[in-house]
This record gives C-alpha cells, sequence and structure tokens, in this order.
C-alpha cells in the first residue's frame, strides 16, 4: 500500500465507524506550551480538558507533525536510522467522553489484522503496569499477554495537561532482523516497531506535577503513517517507501550523485529536512534567530551541509521543493498554493548562508589538526556560530563522525559575553557614530526603494569602539556608506537586514540598521576583508521588507479599527512593527471585550480584502495637517513630512515602509491584548503568512 492509499483506508475505516472526518491543523499550535504541533491531538488539548466543546464525539485525521524541539525532539536522530523523522504524518481517532478503552482497542485490532491484513502473530501489544483493565481487553480479544511497561506506556504531550496510560501495538519483522523486544535493552533494535499507540486520556497534569481526573474518559490515537508504510511495502527502513525513494531520487537527480551505503546518512537527513522545513515555511514559520524560527533555519543548514557533503553547491530544499509539491500536494495543497512564496523564503535563507558554510568549513577543518582530546574549544564553536552562522547542533553533527565533542560550557560563556558586549555597544556607538560629522545625509537617498541601481562606497568603519580603514572576516562592525537602500531602525519599525557583496561575493551579512542622526548605520559580521573606500552592492532583503511593510501598513489599519470600534479617544503610544509581527500600545481605559477585539480585527481584514491602493506621499507639514494626517503624540516633525494613505480610512504622517495595496498584508490575526500600564493597553498581532 502506498502513502496515498494508506491514508484513505485510515480515513475510511474509522469514518465507516462514525468519525467525523477533519483536516489536519497547522504546524504553528494554538499553545504556547509548544513549538510544533506534536501530535494529532494537540488541536484537542481544550477539548480532552473539557474546556472546550468537541465537535464531534468521535473524530478522526491524518495530521502533520514536526519533532524537532523541547519534550519531543527527534532532530539528532534523524538520518542515523530508518524510523526518526523531524516530520512526520500521524494517524489518528479520538473519542470525547464517548467509547474508551474495550472499543478503542477492537477497532485499532480490527484495521490492522482484519483491514490492512497484518499477521496477527507478528503484533506485540504493551499495556501500562497500572493498567489491568486494557491487559484484560487484549488476553479477551486476541489471547495476548501484553508487555506491561512504565514510563513507555504513559503519554502527555508537554510537561503540562492531559495525559494518561497507553497501549502500543508493535510490528515484529521477524528474527531475521537484530533487535529485542519493546522495552527490553535492545528495543532499539528494529525488529519491533511501534505502530499505534492507544492513549488514555484520564487525567490532567499541573506544574506541580500533580494529577486530577478530567471531566470525561477519551481515548487518543496515534500511528505514524510512515511506519505503516515500511511494514505495508515490507521494508524496515522508512526511508525505502515509495514516497521517501521517489524523494531521494529528485535528491540524486539534483546532486547528481547516487545513494550509496556511505551517503545515504545525507540523502535520508535532505528528504527529512525538506519535508520538515518545506511543511513550516507553508505553515508560516519564518527563518529566524529566534522559536520555532530558529528551529527551521537550523534544520535548512543542516540539510545544506549534507548537500555539501555530497558535492553539491547552491540551491537545495528550494529546487527540491518541487518534488515535495508532487509527492505529497494532492493530500496537503497547500504546499501547491504556496508553493511560490515557500520557495522564495527558502532561496533567500540558503543564499545567506551558502557563502558562510564554505568559509566556515573552511576554518574548522584548519582548526582539527590543533584539537586534543577530542573536543573543539568553545571560542571556536562560537566563532563558527557568531560569524559563520553555524548553529551548536550543526557544528555537533560535522564532528559526531570524527567522534569529536564540542566544550559547550565555554561555547556558553563566549556567548553570554557577547550579549553583554553588544548591550555596551547599543549605548556606546550612536554618540560615537554623532562625532563623526563629514558623512552625508543617508536616510531617504533612495525613497525607501530597498533597491540599489548604483554600487555604494563604505565611508567608515567602526570595530569596537575604534574606526579603522579596514576590517577582517570574522570582525562585527558598523559601517556607514555614501548611500544607502536599506531602512535604519527609527519611529518603531525594525531596520533592514540583507548583505553587502563585492564582485559577486558576500562581505558582509548585515543583521541590524540603525540611525546616528542622519545616518544609516549597517551592522553585522564580515565575510571577507573590507576597507574604506570600498565599492559595494548593498542589498536589502526583500522579503523581510516586505513582511515589515505589511506589518507597518497592518499598523495603521488597526489604529483606524480601534478608532472606529471603540472610540476617537484611542491614540498611538508605542509600537513595534516588525517581519509580520506588530505590537501596538495605544490609550484606552479598560480591556476590550471579546467582542470588540474580534470586531477590530474582522474590521482590519474587511480592509485587507477590500485591496485599498497605499498612496506614500511627501509634503509640507501644513498640507498634511490640513488632510487631517494622524500625527504621532509627541513627536517632533520638520516641515516635509511624509504621508501614508490607506484608501479612506487611513491617514497618518510617517517615515516607515508601507505597502502599495492593503491587500498585500493578506491577513491579520490579533493574539493578545493586555494593559501595560494604567490607561495603556497593548495589542500583538501577526499579519501575512504569520496570520495565516
Ligand atoms: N498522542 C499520542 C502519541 O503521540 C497518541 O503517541
Amino acid at each position: 500500500m502506498t502513502y496515498n492509499e494508506i491514508r484513505k483506508t485510515f480515513l475510511s475505516f474509522f469514518e465507516q465507524h462514525g468519525h467525523k472526518i477533519v483536516s489536519s491543523a497547522s504546524l504553528i499550535p494554538n499553545d504556547p506550551t509548544l513549538l510544533f504541533t506534536v501530535a494529532g491531538m494537540v488541536q484537542w488539548k481544550g477539548v480532552l480538558q473539557g474546556i472546550e466543546k468537541p465537535i464531534a464525539p468521535r473524530v478522526a485525521n491524518v495530521q502533520k507533525c514536526i519533532r524537532a524541539g523541547g519534550k519531543h525532539n527527534d532532530l539528532e536522530d534523524v538520518g542515523f536510522d530508518g524510523r526518526h523523522h523531524t516530520f512526520f504524518e500521524m494517524l489518528g481517532n479520538w473519542s470525547f467522553g464517548d467509547y474508551f478503552k474495550e472499543e478503542a482497542i477492537a477497532m485499532s485490532w480490527e484495521l490492522l489484522t482484519k483491514v490492512i491484513g497484518l499477521d496477527p502473530n507478528r503484533i506485540v501489544v504493551t499495556t501500562h503496569i497500572s493498567d489491568d483493565e486494557a491487559t484484560r481487553i487484549w488476553k479477551q480479544i486476541t489471547g495476548k499477554d501484553a508487555i506491561r511497561l512504565d514510563k513507555d506506556n504513559w503519554w502527555s504531550a508537554g510537561d503540562t495537561g492531559p495525559c494518561g496510560p497507553c497501549t502500543e501495538m508493535h510490528y515484529d519483522f521477524g528474527p531475521d532482523v537484530p533487535g529485542g523486544l519493546p522495552g527490553s535493552p535492545d528495543e532499539d533494535g528494529g525488529r519491533f516497531v511501534e505502530l499505534w499507540n492507544d492513549v488514555f486520556m484520564q487525567y490532567d497534569r499541573d506544574a506541580n506535577g500533580n494529577l486530577t481526573p478530567l471531566p470525561k474518559q477519551n481515548v487518543d490515537t496515534g500511528a505514524g503513517l510512515e511506519r505503516w508504510a515500511a511494514v505495508l511495502q515490507n521494508k524496515t527502513d522508512n526511508y525505502d517507501t515509495d514516497l521517501f525513494v521517489n524523494l531521494k531520487q529528485a535528491v540524486s537527480d539534483l546532486t547528481g550523485v547516487k545513494e550509496t551505503d556511505e551517503n545515504k546518512c545525507s540523502f535520508k537527513v535532505i528528504t527529512d529536512h525538506l519535508r520538515s522545513v518545506g511543511f513550516a515555511i507553508t505553515d508560516g514559520v519564518i527563518p529566524s534567530n529566534a522559536d520555532r524560527g530558529y528551529v527551521i533555519r537550523r534544520i535548512l543548514r543542516r540539510a545544506m551541509r549534507h548537500g555539501q557533503m555530497l558535492g553539491h553547491r547552491g540551491a537545495l530544499l528550494s529546487a527540491l521543493y518541487p518534488a515535495l509539491v508532487r509527492e505529497m500536494g494532492d493530500a496537503y495543497p497547500e504546499l501547491k498554493t504556496q508553493q511560490e512564496h515557500v520557495v522564495e523564503i527558502i532561496k533567500n535563507e540558503e543564499n545567506s548562508f551558502a557563502d558562510m558554510l564554505q568559509n566556515g568549513m573552511k576554518l574548522l577543518e584548519s582548526e582539527l589538526p590543533k584539537i586534543n582530546n577530542n573536543v573543539l574549544p568553545g571560542d571556536i564553536a562560537f566563532k563558527l556560530f557568531d560569524t559563520y552562522g553555524f548553529p551548536l547542533d550543526l557544528t555537533q553533527m560535522i564532528l559526531r563522525d570524527k567522534n569529536i565533542a564540542v566544550d559547550v560550557d565555554a561555547f556558553e560563556k563566549c556567548m553570554q559575553e557577547q550579549k553583554e558586549r553588544s548591550r555596551a555597544d547599543t549605548r556606546g556607538t550612536k554618540l560615537l557614530w554623532e562625532s563623526q560629522n563629514e558623512l552625508p545625509n543617508t536616510i531617504d537617498t533612495e525613497k525607501y526603494a530597498g533597491k540599489s541601481e548604483k554600487n555604494a562606497t563604505v565611508l567608515s568603519i567602526l570595530r569596537g569602539e575604534e574606526f579603522v580603514k579596514s576590517a577582517d572576516t570574522g570582525d562585527t562592525v558598523e559601517i556607514a556608506l555614501d548611500h544607502t537602500p536599506f531602512y535604519g531602525t527609527q519611529g518603531g519599525q525594525v531596520g533592514d537586514s540583507g548583505t553587502f557583496t563585492k564582485n559577486g561575493t558576500v562581505v558582509m551579512n548585515v543583521t541590524e540598521t540603525n540611525r546616528a542622526g542622519n545616518v544609516v548605520v549597517h551592522k553585522g559580521t564580515l565575510t571577507a576583508p573590507i576597507s574604506v573606500g570600498d565599492e559595494i552592492t548593498p542589498e536589502i532583503n526583500q522579503n523581510i521588507r516586505q513582511q515589515t511593510a505589511r506589518a507597518h501598513t497592518a499598523t495603521h489599519l488597526l489604529q483606524a479599527a480601534l478608532r472606529t470600534v471603540l472610540n476617537e479617544d484611542v491614540e498611538q503610544r508605542g509600537s513595534k512593527v516588525a517581519p509580520d509581527s506588530v505590537r501596538f500600545d495605544f490609550s484606552f481605559g479598560r480591556a476590550l471585550t471579546a467582542d470588540e477585539k474580534q470586531a477590530v480585527e474582522d474590521l482590519v481584514n474587511k480592509w485587507i480584502a477590500a485591496d485599498m491602493p497605499v498612496a506614500h506621499e511627501e509634503m509640507d507639514l501644513e498640507s498634511a495637517k490640513k488632510r487631517g494626517a494622524m500625527a504621532l503624540f509627541g513627536e517632533k516633525y520638520g516641515d516635509r513630512v511624509r504621508v501614508i494613505t490607506a484608501g479612506d480610512v487611513s491617514c497618518e504622517l510617517c517615515g516607515g515602509t508601507h505597502v502599495y495595496h492593503t491587500g498585500e498584508i493578506i491577513k491579520a490575526r490579533i493574539n493578545k491584548e493586555k494593559s501595560i500600564s494604567s490607561g495603556i493597553r497593548r495589542i500583538t498581532m501577526s499579519v501575512g503568512a504569520l496570520a495565516e
């Protein structure tokens, strides 16, 4: 049976048994305790806890899952065996206070042995040591004695929340495959593979570990589709099943390398990581330096390293994405509809890491002969991290083959020191820059176009507290140019990031852009030497620019919506506009009701859907006032001002970057509304892909 056939068979079996079939929830859970959706039950957590009403008493689905961070993390193991994945699909059925142990076990058994036709003699079952009832049911239905285990047969999604004893069904590949029974010391050998887990959700665990019985007895089951495919296709390695064989073929076609015993780990890593990166970005994760964005960035960089090990240079996952769409686009149409956008994001991410990967590997190789006791010093791992963007786990992965560890404590210490230095830097460098009074005004030379028609000249380089004539690879520096397309952080809007290239090679990754007086200061780490007088091509990351622009225009719509829904006294008191996310502080005396919040969000989305034009105009302050442009409380403005007008709903003085049609914002979603001080409320909102 192929993946497509298994999905269909599973769902139609449970449909025949009275279950409502629902589609997969997003990989981004609506749950602050989890980075990703790690199981089918995540979207039902509130239902299991008795807080939310179920949509039906019996439900089944196929759920996209990522286990690559937090309590459920399989990242380190991918590639080394045939079982582990960061992304996988979980087949699941649920009873919300409807059937319980007896019927759940009977249905699992019927599907495994009667419908998909597995040999009953090859199935081994386990139950929790405390669960006499499930043990008795197994005996009664199948004549089998369950193996009784403790921790392995207790399941919870996070440290708190619904949990309970479970019973697992394992498939026996037979004595030719090494490995022991579940619960034995060599259970990981591969002979027995867990096929299905039926959890009897009976308790709610609080932060102190106390268990309270749930209002209703529920069933939550989960079965790994990849493992079912392996068993049904008689493969001991999930990566030899139809879907992966086709994805691996795409890797071969792209790289020109055939899979062998020596390189098969790379084939597994790349195909697995293609799925987690592709699906996560489709669901709105943007690679970044924090939280789930950093998990995806790390996974993508690990994949690139394996591409490099196959001798491949250039686009990897972005070039393989069409193969993912071919394999999985029918089951998950969102892969198709978002293809262009996702490929673009992956490409940007690959471009910014490609040169760093080559150069970082050179550094690492030059350090290897100096290593003592098989431990890489922490400062080298830190330099790889800081200068070349090697996440710690990437360095560890590279060294794992060579049996070399990283001095993680020393690495953490370097991180800490750098944080302190950078805190001191932000205090210090503004004054230093302001003393450079010969520098030209570079704030609006390109009218925020974000594109440079011509190269720029390096005018000043600040390293530490010293202006220098030139700086070297690895140095963290701040640079001023004669003109720049970069928007420097201002008025609550986070500045652009991007690159400087010289003769086609990236010389600096610009990670932060600030302003000192009228000068835009670009901060980043050099990937090649640079000198005052050098001609470079400044290029902003257009994707991040677009995400920031839509967040900024959305902020204006949010303010207009608040004034419409609440009252005209609402005034902005501060904001932070970042890629696809907005924090907006405003004057208002009480918490918003749920209805008001919804009305504000709906209004913003209505304006987005209306795709109103957004005009960007410069004029004198008087004309702007006549227009009725809103100004910021307490802000001083010059004679010439910029006015941003969105349709007929918003007109504000603003120096930031904006979209040209409200439709570009795609969608807005209010996440939180809270008080930050007396009379001031704060709303956080996601827009664009993040909101979707
Ligand atoms: N939630 C259970 C699991 O993930 C079914 O194994």
